[in-house]
């Protein structure tokens, strides 16, 4: 007989939830095995058949830093654009923006770090200088008519700094947003968060001027706290939320980082939450296996586990 869980509704949270799938991007670049670009794009196509709707494709960084999606611009002309299917991408810059307006997107993403650390890490700029690189890239994609995300990196925590002020993430958020982003992803990269942080994190963001309506959560699950994260977000009104097929994931420049909250594990809980998402769990289920095929080891994520032995 195959498992569902049985659904419960709590009349406390959200009736649906937006899922926003990161695993071509956060998963895959993580990866040591450059995987070819037709899987790549099998990939996609079997996410979007699963029933996802925003799909992170790839970035527009610099293929020397991240070679893994150095295939960025094959990958989108490849892909199949089908109505009402989103498929944002990485622009670090100005060059990473002009590559993917070449490449016909209209939904791109700056990245920037809570932290002084990380922002010399993953973007060779400090805190400050950040801001120079995003503000002409932000304001450019959005004269142009393109919707931009803002990430925040380390918000929760950071390995070289330790921990991170719940005000100071919030800023950087706030400084983006000002910028014309129109959603502020917060990301707990490295996976450290625990659920009332989840609070004073979103607490600093309001008072900073983001309310919950623009806030989407990006947890990995180093520690295995990402679903108990997810459910104090939704508890506060979050309503979207970042996961990763099969719980692909990481961040080449911060090593301790791990995989992304995994769909199906999400999708599993917001089925016995009553919570609608428009995803086919089999059908994810079924991606996230083969795509462990391609990548030669087992999923990480525990609901493809139980219903890969299930089937
Ligand atoms: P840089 O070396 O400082 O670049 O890198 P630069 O501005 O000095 O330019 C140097 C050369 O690179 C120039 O070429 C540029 O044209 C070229 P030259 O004139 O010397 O011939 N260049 C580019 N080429 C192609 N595409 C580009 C590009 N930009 C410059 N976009 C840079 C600065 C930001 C580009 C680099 O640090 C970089 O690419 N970093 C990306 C790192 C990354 O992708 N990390 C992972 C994503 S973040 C993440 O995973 C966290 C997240 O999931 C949330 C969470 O979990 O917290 C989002
Ligand atoms: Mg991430």
């Amino acid at each position: 007989m195959s498992s569902l869980p049985t659904t419960v509704r709590d009349p406390e949270l959200p009736g649906r939830v937006e899922i926003y799938e990161v695993g071509p991007r956060d998963g895959l670049q993580n990866e040591s095995a450059v995987i070819p670009v037709e899987v790549k794009a099998e990939f996609l196509d079997r996410l979007a058949d699963a029933g996802l709707r925003t799909l992170e494709a790839t970035s527009f960084v610099h293929p020397k830093w991240v070679p893994q999606l150095a295939d960025a611009a094959d990958l989108l002309a490849r892909l199949e654009r089908r109505d009402g299917l989103d498929y944002p991408v990485l622009t670090p810059n100005e060059r990473g923006l002009d590559r993917a307006i070449e490449a016909g997107c209209d939904h791109v993403a700056v990245f920037a770090s809570a932290t002084e650390t990380f922002a010399k890490r993953n973007l060779n700029r400090t805190l400050d200088e950040q801001f120079a690189m995003f503000e002409p890239t932000v304001t450019r994609a959005v004269r142009e008519g393109l919707r931009v995300r803002a990430y925040v990196s380390m918000v929760f925590g950071d390995p070289w700094e330790g921990g991170v002020d719940p005000d100071q993430a919030a800023a950087v958020g706030a400084r983006l947003m000002e910028m014309g982003c129109d959603q502020l992803s917060l990301g707990d990269t490295i996976g450290v968060a625990t659920p009332a942080h989840v609070g004073a994190v979103l607490d600093a963001c309001d008072a900073r001027g983001v309310g919950i309506d623009r806030i989407a959560v990006h947890f990995h699950d180093t520690y295995g706290q990402a679903l108990a994260n997810t459910l104090a977000a939704l508890r506060r009104g979050v309503t979207t939320v970042d996961a990763s097929a099969g719980g692909l994931g990481g961040c080449p420049y911060a090593g301790s980082a791990t995989g992304n909250l995994a769909t199906e594990d999400l999708v599993w809980m917001l089925d016995g939450l009553g919570i609608s998402h428009g995803v086919d769990l089999r059908a994810l289920v079924g991606t996230s296996t083969w795509m462990a095929g391609h990548l030669g080891r087992p999923s990480p994520s525990r609901v493809v586990t139980a219903l890969a032995q299930d089937s």
